[in-house]
């Protein structure tokens, strides 16, 4: 008899463990111990759960696997774009502008790999090593968020939109061709401001919606007001944090494929500050025009 008490209390307070995390995940076991409603207004129990069981894991698996795959037969079929480094270089990075993007890309090499591992958590075997992720994601995002705010100030004048963007996407920024035509761009083409956009302004969402989801109990008058209930919110973020996800990850291989392997030698940009004379000339045709003019070249 007392054994069956112990067993009954066992598995009451196991429940009680599992409940917050599995109201997230649509599976509300137990009446809500975080005192949420059930459902919530926005009705999105179902909507989560069959995006969470059906959908984001084959997404991210296809982007994961889809874009390297792109970019590798790009390379065998187009090849690396390759510029004189004879020529004069161009100084285009400040010291603070390769600090803060240092600062972001060290937090990014650690969020996306963990990103990853707490997605596929099940595949690699749950437990501690996907514990260990998730605190090493909540960390990084802390580099993250020091580095994200001054990235958006320091280059958002350059990142405007132009109408060399329209002519810069019509021609697919010249990477199906290996010719040396000059091609429509300012300081950055249409492809960076992409990923300008969606790095820091992406960015600033997916850190609200990734601590809405570690901090998962607390309350905001604010979001009540809205008629958001918590579980709500929760959801909410999960779906928003997935979905900018899936764009994060694409983006962050296309940056790291064009610094390092279309363009030979672009990395060195971002890290000594210069850029070879040929490659402003010939992918930023605009910004070296103007530099011309105002005898800077
Ligand atoms: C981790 C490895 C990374 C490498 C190797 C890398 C490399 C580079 C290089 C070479 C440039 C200059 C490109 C050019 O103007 O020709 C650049 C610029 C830039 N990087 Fe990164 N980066 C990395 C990570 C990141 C991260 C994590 C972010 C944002 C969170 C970021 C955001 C940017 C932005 C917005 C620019 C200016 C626009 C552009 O060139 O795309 N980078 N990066």
């Amino acid at each position: 008899m007392k054994l069956k008490y112990i067993l009954l209390t066992l598995l009451a307070l196991t429940s009680l463990a599992f409940a917050s995390e599995s109201a997230i995940y649509g599976k509300e076991l137990i009446p809500n111990i975080l005192g949420y409603d059930k459902e919530g207004s926005l009705h999105l129990g179902q909507w989560f759960t069959l995006l969470q069981s059906k959908y984001f894991k084959p997404i991210f698996l296809g982007v994961l696997l889809g874009v390297p795959t792109a970019f590798f037969i790009h390379y065998l079929i187009i090849g690396p774009m390759i510029f004189s480094h004879d020529r004069k270089k161009i100084y285009v990075f400040s010291v603070f502008h390769r600090v803060i993007h240092t600062i972001a890309a060290i937090s990014f090499i650690l969020l996306i790999p963990t990103g990853v591992v707490m997605v596929f958590g099940d595949f690699f075997g749950g437990g501690e090593f996907v514990r260990v992720n998730k605190e090493i994601h909540a960390i990084s995002t802390l580099l993250f968020v020091i580095s994200v705010v001054p990235m958006l100030f320091m280059w958002l004048k350059d990142m405007l939109p132009t109408s060399d963007d329209i002519k810069w996407l019509m021609i697919l920024g010249g990477y199906l061709n290996k010719r040396k035509d000059p091609i429509p761009a300012g300081r950055f083409n249409a492809g960076q401001k992409m990923w300008f956009y969606v790095c820091t302004f992406g960015g600033i969402i997916m850190i609200l919606t990734g601590a809405i989801m570690f901090f998962q109990d607390f309350k905001f008058d604010f979001i009540a007001s809205l008629g958001l209930s918590q579980i709500d919110l929760l959801r909410l973020s999960a779906i928003i944090h997935n979905i900018l996800g899936f764009a994060v990850l694409a983006l962050f291989m296309t940056h790291i494929y064009m610094s390092v392997f279309a363009i030979k030698g672009a990395i060195h940009s971002i890290i000594s500050g210069y850029k070879e004379e040929e490659e402003v000339e010939i992918l930023h045709s605009s910004f070296y025009k103007k530099l011309k003019e105002d005898k800077k070249v």
